[in-house]
């Protein structure tokens, strides 16, 4: 537990770049958005815009990963890679994008995803991606000094599954800073009262993986493609925080909302605990 960094506030300023960098790619992407646009050329998008800021895309290379974004449509759960597929009216579309920047070795991570509308969902669609964005909405709105993962995890597993669907096990959030991936794991399922405890300077990802049916999961022969065992639809939001003195600070936050989402100001969720599912 003492392995999870903290971080000056000289440090998350640096950070903070990165992470708005990264944010504002998905702005740019959801104005792209439409039925007939490749993953191939979101993957142009993204990457030609993170160097256009001096930044590289965290994902190019790392452990082999061949592409600057991840795209993962529909039954695809997390780590989809950019190709020929060509969106349809109907699809949703999960875009995450981690920036480095400055682009030295030991550049800060900013890490955020989000799921889109092409065109117009379908009902179930529309479900598993309002959960998931919830989801991620209720996790950041617990984080604060003292507050232990495995409260923010059940309250996420509680919400997910009141409203019927399920949370991916395999994949959790993770620290962030000068490494991609580090301590602690933040899982989206849990135990009020276990894991790590937050202090202030802790920077981490939160990003709720859920499923419209079960739970399970399998991966493509590409060794990167996860997706749902029983071929449901799955939806993930994903964000970049910061554990301040009092609370939380969003370093992914979008300066503008999101078009091909249903993105809105959250809700203000007052200082959740313990969380009542809704009827
Ligand atoms: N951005 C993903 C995350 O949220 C990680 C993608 S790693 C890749 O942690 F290699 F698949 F790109
Ligand atoms: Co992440
Ligand atoms: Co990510």
């Amino acid at each position: 537990m003492s392995r999870v960094l903290i971080h000056s506030s000289r440090e998350i300023e640096e950070m903070r770049a990165s992470c708005e960098l990264a944010a504002d790619t998905l702005v740019m992407i959801g104005e792209h958005l439409r039925p007939g646009i490749t993953t191939a050329e979101i993957n142009t998008l993204v990457h030609d815009y993170t160097l256009a800021h001096k930044a590289r895309p965290a994902t190019l290379g790392y452990r082999g990963y061949p592409a600057s974004v991840c795209t993962s449509v529909n039954e695809v759960v997390c780590h989809g890679i950019p190709g020929e597929q060509v969106l349809k009216d109907g699809d949703i579309i999960n875009v995450d994008v981690t920036s480095i920047l400055p682009d030295v070795p030991n550049g800060w991570h900013g890490d955020t995803s989000a799921t889109y509308y092409v065109g117009e969902p379908s009902p179930e669609a529309r479900h598993v991606v309002e959960v998931a964005r919830r989801c991620l909405e209720i996790g950041v709105s617990m984080v604060k000094p003292e507050v232990r993962l495995g409260d923010i995890g059940a309250a996420i597993q509680e919400y997910a599954e009141s409203r019927g669907c399920s949370v991916v096990r395999e994949y959790t959030g993770h620290g962030i800073g000068r490494v991609f991936h580090a301590e602690p794991s933040v899982r989206h399922y849990g135990k009020v009262g276990t894991g790590v405890r937050l202090k202030k300077g802790m920077t981490f990802t939160i990003e709720p993986m859920i499923n419209l049916g079960r739970k399970e999961i399998f991966h493509l022969d590409d060794d990167w493609t996860v997706l749902t065992r029983d071929r449901s639809l799955s939806a993930q939001f994903e964000h970049t925080v910061v554990v301040t003195r009092s609370g939380v600070d969003v370093l992914t936050k979008r300066r503008a909302p999101l078009t091909n989402s249903e993105d809105k100001p959250w809700a203000d969720l007052g200082p959740v605990t313990c969380f009542t599912p809704e009827p």
